[in-house]
């Protein structure tokens, strides 16, 4: 039988959190870890595969593109990260150059792998990979708004003392400033969170806002704090990875290519997606309110400006 082979390009705080993630939940039988700074690559690939005697067996090891010949799916963290006080958006031109080398050598080596897109700003990556590779579009997702609204559920677990689990429901549109709360879907155990007593809470209009704002603006204060972030995204890398691999056609708010459902045309942008062993199979088309219509269609318009932007 054929390895599961989990590739990661780019070992920097996020990569090394995504495999880290991977690696404890024994996700796959070998990572291997590519990184321009091959010492560092190999540094992290040693420090994590000495777990073995105590997590069981998972093969890490650092790499070149040639190594990943072998491996179903790549997540490519590689590239710039924010610093404080820059947006995603502001990144996209000492990222955009990065990728055209990085999809060149995938497409190469591993031209049917399905390649999840952590590097921000990550909608746009994803959009500019989908026209660089010659995969289909369906097998190149962004991790999008899957952290947001694990970061929303989080905060709204907090506030009702629930399990976050047990909270459904979306952020979605860009990764970034014009992201949104899709309140009309988002429910605990079923109660709709907007205009309802949950689990014995009144509903207040101004926490509920509170809440949100804490999660668009979640990375800004976690970067102040400690320069980066990557504990929240390795874990949705490896969400993403475990769902891929187990073939679960699960649900999530990944970034995909819109072709005209909700109004949006050729832009990258989160919207619940079924997920299964190949990539996107399909998405949902939520029926949203008016208001949170504009609101998508006002990200798609962010991201398609600045992918205008981008001499590809
Ligand atoms: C964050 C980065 C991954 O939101 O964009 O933490």
């Amino acid at each position: 039988m054929k390895r599961k082979s989990v590739g990661i390009v780019g070992a920097g705080n996020v990569g090394v959190a995504g495999a880290f993630a991977i690696y404890l939940q024994q996700l796959c039988s070998e990572i291997v870890l590519v990184d321009l700074d091959k010492a560092r690559a190999e540094g992290e690939a040693l420090d994590l595969m000495h777990g073995q005697g105590v997590t069981g067996r998972v093969k890490v090891k650092a790499g070149e593109f040639a190594d990943l010949a072998l491996c179903d799916v790549i997540v490519v963290t590689a590239g710039a990260a924010q610093k404080p006080g820059e947006t995603r958006l502001d990144l996209l031109n000492k990222n955009a150059a990065i990728f055209k080398t990085i999809t060149a050598e995938l497409d190469q080596h591993a031209p049917n792998a399905v390649i999840v897109i952590a590097s921000n700003p990550v909608d746009v990556i994803t959009y500019i990979f989908q026209q660089l590779s010659s995969r289909p579009h369906s097998k190149v997702i962004g991790t999008g708004t899957v952290l947001d609204t694990s970061r929303l559920k989080t905060l709204l677990g907090e506030h009702y003392d629930v399990d976050p689990t047990s909270i459904h429901g979306y952020i979605l549109g860009e990764h970034g400033d014009s992201e949104f709360a899709a309140w009309s879907t988002i429910n605990i155990g079923g109660v709709p969170v907007v205009g309802n007593e949950v689990l014995g809470k009144a509903y207040d209009q101004q926490v509920i806002e509170t809440l949100y704002h804490e999660v668009k603006d979640a990375a800004y204060k976690i970067i102040a704090g400690k320069g980066y972030t990557n504990w929240a995204i390795g874990v949705v890398i490896a969400k993403i990875v475990q769902v891929l691999f187990s073939d679960r056609a699960s649900i999530h708010p990944i970034s995909v290519r819109l072709q005209g459902e909700y109004g949006i045309e050729d832009v990258c942008i989160s919207v619940p997606a079924k997920i299964g062993i190949g990539g996107v199979e399909q998405l949902v088309e939520l029926n949203l309110s008016k208001d949170e219509l504009k609101k998508l269609r006002q990200s798609a318009d962010i991201l398609k400006k600045n992918l205008a932007s981008i001499d590809l």
